[in-house]
């Protein structure tokens, strides 16, 4: 079968993005060169296009089911134990990677890691060689990013850890975190298929915000920062919380592509 009649027939079951991706990762090409070029795709070939259309048209996001997703230009490795990372933490990681960079910090906690992506962004980025630990809940989450981190030669120190359990006594120069936000109630839609562990935070989605305003300066070193990310409609209610911490200065908030409030930057007062 020819690989412009396939897409033809079955191409607008995929959103153009998901199709571009889906291209991308099987042909290593982009859409329009297939579309030109005669390509053959014989019938195991076609089988697999057909699989992934049907896990397609049944709802699972597309980097599950090629088991990646690019971030931050980079392309990640990822499982069902893991978040699919999103663009608007890019924008947390920019955001990262600048007080980094004008601070000269070395010291760096991704809490909550996923798949890596935020630790192993700002290592590619930032030329010199930084002390980053990426600690998550979750085993199987660390083993991807253990493989990420391999794939990017990026030296990662990996907790298993709650929150911050592992680090008694253990201070950073910044903490960056895209911390489960999602209330109970909208998981639901595509969100079904990503790891609950990764999304809930009980009824108002600020069970895991809460703790780590109230407890994160514990683990700041004088004049360290935190980049959190939040839920687009949280930015009341973290503000909320950060001002009854009476912990913080809130040195910015965050906007995603789509102008809405999605993350904080906040300073130990001194
Ligand atoms: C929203 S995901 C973020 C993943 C990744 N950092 C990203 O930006 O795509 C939240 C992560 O928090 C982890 N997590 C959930 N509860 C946790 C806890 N109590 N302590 C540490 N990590 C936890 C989950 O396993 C998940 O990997």
């Amino acid at each position: 079968m020819k690989l412009k009649d396939w897409l033809k027939k079955e191409g607008n079951g995929f959103s153009d993005r998901d199709l571009k991706f889906l291209i991308r990762d099987f042909f290593s090409k982009d859409i329009n060169s297939v579309l030109t070029e005669d390509i053959s795709i014989d019938q195991k070939f076609e089988r697999r296009m057909n699989m992934v259309l049907q896990k397609y048209s049944c709802g699972m996001p597309m980097a599950y089911i090629l088991g990646r997703e690019d971030f931050f230009g980079l392309d990640f490795a990822i499982d069902e134990h893991c978040l699919i990372p999103r663009p608007e933490t890019e924008l947390i990681t920019e955001r990262a990677i600048e007080i980094i960079n004008l601070n000269n910090f070395d010291d760096i906690l991704d809490l909550c890691c996923g798949c890596g992506n935020i630790a192993i962004s700002i290592q590619k980025t930032i030329p010199r060689k930084l002390n980053i630990t990426a600690s998550d809940l979750s085993k199987p989450a660390l083993e991807i990013t253990k493989k990420n981190a391999d794939t990017y030669k990026v030296y990662l120190r990996l907790a298993e850890s709650d929150l911050f359990n592992e680090f008694e006594n253990e201070q950073f120069d910044i903490i960056v975190t895209n911390p489960p936000y999602v209330p109970k109630q909208d998981i639901k839609g595509s969100l079904v298929y990503e790891p609950c562990l990764a999304l809930e935070a009980g009824e108002d989605g600020l069970f895991f915000i809460r703790k780590i305003i109230n407890n994160a300066h514990l683990h700041l070193k004088d004049k360290g920062f935190i980049v959190m990310e939040m839920g687009y409609n949280q930015k009341e209610a973290v503000a909320g919380c950060i001002k009854e911490s009476g912990l913080y200065d809130i040195v910015d908030w965050i906007k995603d592509y789509s102008g809405r409030w999605r993350g904080v930057i906040l300073k130990v007062k001194t």
